[in-house]
């Protein structure tokens, strides 16, 4: 924390002095950063044109619970909250009536806030143009229909508690863990979870499944997680989305890049790097390192006799090459280090990109594949999926018709 109290002093003291063409923050500057770090937009805005007026559904294993608006509405919006109401809910999940709120939100990372940090989102969200937008009702199946369930889930599944500094750390290291745990939330998806839906917290950061996508292994084992990146490797992931021969943000990943992490300075982004590479490694049994796997199709794909090679001229290849080697904005599927895309024990996230595609903006690029949702059956998709892995990717990674079936109905 001694770099933000530090801040804050150059802040104060420019305020009272002056400092020549440095402008201090406002508040509701700070505010607007940190609902950016805090990712509130991806859960909260359903529709991109009314910017966190809630109605997208988050789904979950008991059912789907929708996002309420949060702009300053005073009726369906969280306009005529007092701050207390608002920090109340954010760390202890308990809205504006005292009912309990589902750790689909998760304020289980957020109780980590400071009141400042905290009181400056809430100056912001104060001043996002108000929209009337009630919240749609949870799909959620008996009993976890029944929100005062939740009282009982908080005793097992959360720690309440601000972010306690440790002093033996560097400041970076603090700053990192801070944001890591607490505002970017990236254990909510990237820790596996219990059969009650809490965080397996002996676990922590070693990779999980959300709406189906895989999520990788963020310690710093060499094979299984983060070790053999660079830093520079992981910056570019974290502010472009790209790094090329390492990873593509995908799916709910994309979403984090475009709405949060692209936007958090290389400091911030350096402090959460380096909080990373100090937790402790894990490896997973039976991991190979991605680039290991596969192979450019030395000869022409269209002379290659089965459904799935038929399937990747005509879907795939135009951009990805016949060879597989990519180009240019197109990534090669062959040695490359895809993130459980290929060269990942499961096909998940290569079945998923096939179904949704990429739509990924961010400041200075618009990563861009068509989805084949709508042009490609389970079937094909299968055969297909299979093609890749064998050719591409790992070959022991298989896939059919219903897995595809399975990934195609999960809400996004
Ligand atoms: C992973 C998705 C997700 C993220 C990220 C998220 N929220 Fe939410 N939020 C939800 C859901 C879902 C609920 C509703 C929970 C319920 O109905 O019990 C909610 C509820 C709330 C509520 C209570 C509103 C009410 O009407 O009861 C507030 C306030 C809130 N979120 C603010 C935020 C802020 C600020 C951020 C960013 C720091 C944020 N949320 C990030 C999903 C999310
Ligand atoms: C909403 C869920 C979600 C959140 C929150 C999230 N991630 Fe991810 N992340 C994913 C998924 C899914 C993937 C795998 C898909 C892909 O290739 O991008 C991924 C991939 C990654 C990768 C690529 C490495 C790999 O092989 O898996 C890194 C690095 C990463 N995330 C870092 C972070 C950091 C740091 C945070 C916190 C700021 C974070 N993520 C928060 C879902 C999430
Ligand atoms: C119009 C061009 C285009 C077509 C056609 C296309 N892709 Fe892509 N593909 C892309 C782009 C662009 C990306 C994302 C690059 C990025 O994230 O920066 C991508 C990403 C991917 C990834 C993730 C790569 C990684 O390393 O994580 C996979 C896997 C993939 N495509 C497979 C396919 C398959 C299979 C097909 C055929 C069904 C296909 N693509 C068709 C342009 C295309």
């Amino acid at each position: 924390m001694k770099t933000r109290l530090a801040g804050m002093v150059i802040a104060m003291a420019c305020f009272a002095l002056g400092c020549g063409g440095v402008a201090a923050q406002t508040q509701t500057q700070q505010g607007e950063y940190l609902v950016r770090a805090g990712g509130c937009m991806s859960c909260h805005t359903a529709d991109p044109a009314r910017p966190f007026a809630g109605g997208r559904p988050i789904a979950t294993p008991f059912g789907n619970v929708f996002a309420p608006n949060i702009t300053s509405d005073r009726e369906t919006g969280i306009g005529a909250w007092t701050d207390a109401q608002f920090i109340r809910a954010m760390r202890e999940g308990i809205g504006r009536n005292g009912e309990r709120l589902y750790p689909a939100f998760p304020y289980t990372a957020y109780t980590l806030l400071t009141d400042a940090d905290l009181l400056a989102m809430r100056a912001y969200l104060a001043t996002v143009p108000p929209v009337r937008a009630p919240t749609p009702r949870n799909t959620l199946s008996f009993p976890f229909d029944q929100r005062w369930l939740m009282a009982l889930w908080n005793l097992v599944g959360f720690s309440p508690g601000r972010f306690v500094p440790d002093r033996s750390k560097s400041a970076e290291w603090n700053r990192g863990a801070y944001l890591v745990e607490g505002l970017g939330h990236c254990g909510e998806c990237h820790t596996p979870r219990n059969w009650v839906g809490a965080l397996k917290q002996s676990e922590r950061l070693t990779g999980a499944t959300v709406a189906g996508w895989r999520a990788g292994n963020l310690t710093p084992a060499r094979v299984a997680g983060i070790g053999a990146w660079r830093d520079d490797e992981l910056l570019r992931f974290l502010s472009t989305g790209a790094a090329p021969g390492r990873a593509y943000a995908l799916g709910p990943m994309a979403e984090v890049v475009s709405t949060s992490t692209q936007f958090l300075t290389p400091a911030d982004l350096r402090a959460m790097i380096a909080y990373l590479r100090a937790v402790p490694p894990v490896e997973v049994k039976d991991v190979r390192v991605r680039t290991s796997f596969g192979q450019a199709t030395r000869t022409d794909i269209t002379a290659l006799d089965s459904d799935g090679a038929r399937l990747y001229a005509a879907a795939c290849a135009s951009c990805h090459g016949m060879t597989g080697e990519g180009g240019g904005p197109f990534p090669p599927l062959v040695h490359d280090g895809v993130t459980g895309a290929l060269g990942s024990a499961t096909t998940n996230n290569l079945v998923l990109v096939i179904l949704h595609g990429v739509n990924r903006r961010t400041r200075d690029a618009h990563a861009l594949m068509p989805a084949f949702d709508a042009q490609l059956s389970d079937e094909q998709i299968a055969e297909l999926g299979n093609f890749i892995t064998r050719q591409f990717g790992d070959p022991r990674a298989t896939t059919d018709a219903k897995a595809v079936a399975r990934l195609r109905s999960t809400t996004q």
